[in-house]
């Protein structure tokens, strides 16, 4: 009698617990590779928030979450099957993007006074960890309490950079609403390291995002030369139209004659966000008025890039076939910010060996 009392105290007690309750986690095959397979993890909670995670580049195809009706929708862009995730070289849709995410200047960088040659891909510069970057390799993957957890070891002079890099990445689904992807790393070598998720949001789940209401939790961003390398200045947003402190329709300010949106063609830059301590702290929120649906980013990293899909021009197709027009989703990848093997002045993206690259992101959805 007294242990089943016993149990059912501790069965009531999990369930008390925040995120203890019941995650499922389901594992399928989602295709063939020569050498072995891409595996589908399917993330369930409670509230029947799902998402599907694939060992390949470790991205997040598909994310289900409920509207104010409780009307599940796809909020992120994606493709069918992995043969469009590998032929698809341009829009990193979901995928988990190093070992330095977004762009290094001249595809090149000095460490320990040796000159490190990357990949150009982008102009004359190095973009999202090189031609065959994280996102386009089959990462080991297996079942943890609530998510999946991804490794993948990158190879000494892998892509240009030095040192052997052990990395695991965990995404893990709440109870309550919240995606996290918890990244770690450690090398042989010293290196720089710069990960993030580079998942495409659409809250509404079809049409534009040009009247998502965004908010950025930043004073200052850093303004890009025209191959969208920062210039090293951290700017004031005031006045200007990279002031998200407010809820902001991108759609309201993106076609005003500003030299930086001319560069980006859009929104396209990395914001320095205002931080006060180490944890996680609120990097951005997006709402989305006609759904209820709403997306806050917390992090521990300095910055986020607010992409809002302006190189997207219907030549790439999405789920079902259909083209992913220009700023039908945005991004807000949470990094270090660009060029900063190459910006002494930047919070440094080295990684000593001994040290280990530890850093959290949250995806938190709720409605209003
Ligand atoms: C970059 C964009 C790029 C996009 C897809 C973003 O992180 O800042 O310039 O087009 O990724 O590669």
């Amino acid at each position: 009698m007294r242990s089943i009392l016993a149990a059912g105290l501790t069965a009531l007690m999990l369930a008390a617990l925040p995120g203890a309750a019941a995650v499922t986690v389901k594992k399928s095959e989602y295709a063939k590779l020569p050498d072995g397979a891409v595996t589908m993890f399917t993330v369930t909670n409670a509230k029947g928030m799902e998402a599907k995670i694939i060992t390949w580049g470790g991205v997040l195809v598909s994310l289900k979450t409920p509207d104010r009706k409780g009307t599940l929708a796809d909020v992120v862009h994606g493709h069918d099957s992995l043969g469009d995730y590998r032929a698809d070289t341009g829009t990193y849709f979901g995928a988990l993007v190093g070992r330095y995410a977004n762009r290094i200047g001249g595809a090149k960088f000095q460490l320990d006074g040796k000159t490190y040659k990357l990949p150009v891909n982008d102009g004359a510069n190095g973009l999202h960890g090189g031609t065959l970057g994280f996102d386009k390799r089959n990462w080991s993957g297996r079942e943890v309490p609530g998510g999946v957890e991804l490794s993948y070891t990158s190879k000494d002079g892998e892509e240009g950079y030095p040192g052997t890099l052990k990395t695991i990445v965990t995404y893990t689904l709440t109870e309550e609403n919240a995606l996290r992807i918890h990244y770690t790393a450690t090398t042989d070598k010293a290196t720089v390291v710069n990960m993030t998720n580079h998942t495409y949001w659409n809250l509404r789940g079809e049409g534009d995002i040009l009247n998502h209401l965004v908010t950025i939790n930043a004073d200052k961003y850093t303004p890009v030369d025209t191959g969208l390398i920062p210039t090293g200045e951290l700017k004031d947003v005031t006045g200007t139209p990279f002031d998200f402190r407010k809820p902001m329709a991108p759609g309201a300010r993106i076609k005003q004659a500003d030299e930086q949106l001319k560069r980006g063609n859009g929104y396209d830059h990395n914001w320095v966000l205002n931080r006060t301590g180490k944890g996680l702290e609120l990097a951005g929120r997006v709402e989305e008025t006609t759904t209820g649906r709403v997306l806050e980013v917390f992090t521990d990293q300095p910055g986020v890039q607010f992409y809002t899909g302006n190189f997207l021009n219907g030549s790439v197709k999405g789920k079902g076939g259909k083209p992913m027009n220009q700023r039908t989703a945005l991004c807000l990848e949470t990094q270090h910010y660009p060029d900063s093997p190459n910006k002494p002045t930047f919070p440094t993206t080295t990684l000593k060996p001994g040290e280990k690259y530890d850093t959290t992101t949250e995806f938190r959805f709720s409605v209003k």
